[in-house]
């Protein structure tokens, strides 16, 4: 870990809008938020969906994800407490602990399951799904697990921490990159009264989910449990946050594939056609 000089910005975005996520279950029953659902793909083109779960219930998270498909993107798994079992037909196996992140590539295709490794305590976390561009939907599954040492961290001169799963902030280069779609993913922690900048693409799309405490964009609050929209505003060339109180969040943000999407569940195509074939694919044993 090393201290840097963070970016100076001539403009920062500010918050498009607020995003209040769905109550929902998935898998066996695991309570969780949907916070970007599916008419939100196109405004946050190349992501798919973002899920937030936190619970200190069992019930709410212990029947786990038992075996099911996905083809056509990747899945980005970021657990901020718990254990988790992941196994999948490609033949990877990994346990998800306290600060690691899982990175799937489902491509052509994988059956995978991921099962809670504990009876009590807290499960919390996130689930993103990023696109896979045309060409590359159908290529080999791909698996990584990041142990929380392995994913590269930084501090600025204002005590703000910063986890760099994807992507690059500030000169840091993050845990996994990509080029097509050139995912940043990172996890941010304010103390109190700090403020933290770093630069963004000016085409790519961006959006920010608090888990604890606030913080503020510009003229708008961001309240824990809020996904804020980040405008796309040409004259912008980053985002600057502000924190009243300690704050954490993920800010998540990529370049736009502008392909058509197409999703029935778990598989994500071009066209309906393909989704078609995936269930024939899948239905008949053709997955990994
Ligand atoms: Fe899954």
């Amino acid at each position: 870990m090393h201290t840097i000089t963070q970016a100076t910005l001539k403009q920062s975005r500010s918050i498009d809008h607020l995003v209040e996520g769905i109550e929902t279950s998935d898998g066996a029953g695991v309570k969780l938020t949907r916070v970007l659902t599916g008419k939100l793909q196109r405004r946050l083109d190349p992501f798919l969906m973002l899920d937030a779960f936190g619970s200190d219930d069992p019930d709410d998270y212990i029947a786990g994800f038992p075996d099911h498909p996905h083809r056509g993107f990747e899945t980005v798994t970021y657990m901020l407490s718990g254990r988790m079992r992941h196994r999948d037909s490609a033949g990877h196996e990994g346990l998800l602990e306290n600060g690691c992140v899982q990175w799937m590539t489902a491509g052509r295709g994988v059956i995978h399951s991921e099962i809670p490794e504990q009876e009590d305590g807290v499960m919390e976390g996130f689930q993103l799904w990023l696109n896979l561009p045309a060409q590359r939907k159908m290529a080999e599954p791909w698996y990584r697990d990041f142990p929380s040492a392995e994913i590269p961290e930084y501090v600025t001169g204002e005590n703000v921490t910063v986890r760099v799963i994807a992507g690059s902030s500030n000169g840091v280069a993050g845990a996994v990159t990509r080029d097509e779609t050139e995912p940043l993913y990172l996890d941010i922690h304010l103390p109190a009264g700090a403020t933290f900048s770093t630069a963004l693409a000016e085409t790519h799309n961006a959006f920010i989910y608090v888990y604890r405490g606030a913080v503020q964009v510009g003229n708008t609050r961001v309240e824990s449990r809020r996904m804020g929209i980040l405008s796309n505003a040409p004259a912008s060339d980053g985002v600057t946050l502000t924190a009243g109180e300690e704050a954490r969040l993920i800010l998540i943000v990529g370049k736009p594939l502008n392909e058509p999407i197409v999703q029935y569940g778990p598989f994500v195509m071009n066209t309906q056609e393909e989704i078609h074939q995936a269930l024939d694919d899948f239905r008949n044993g053709r997955f990994a």
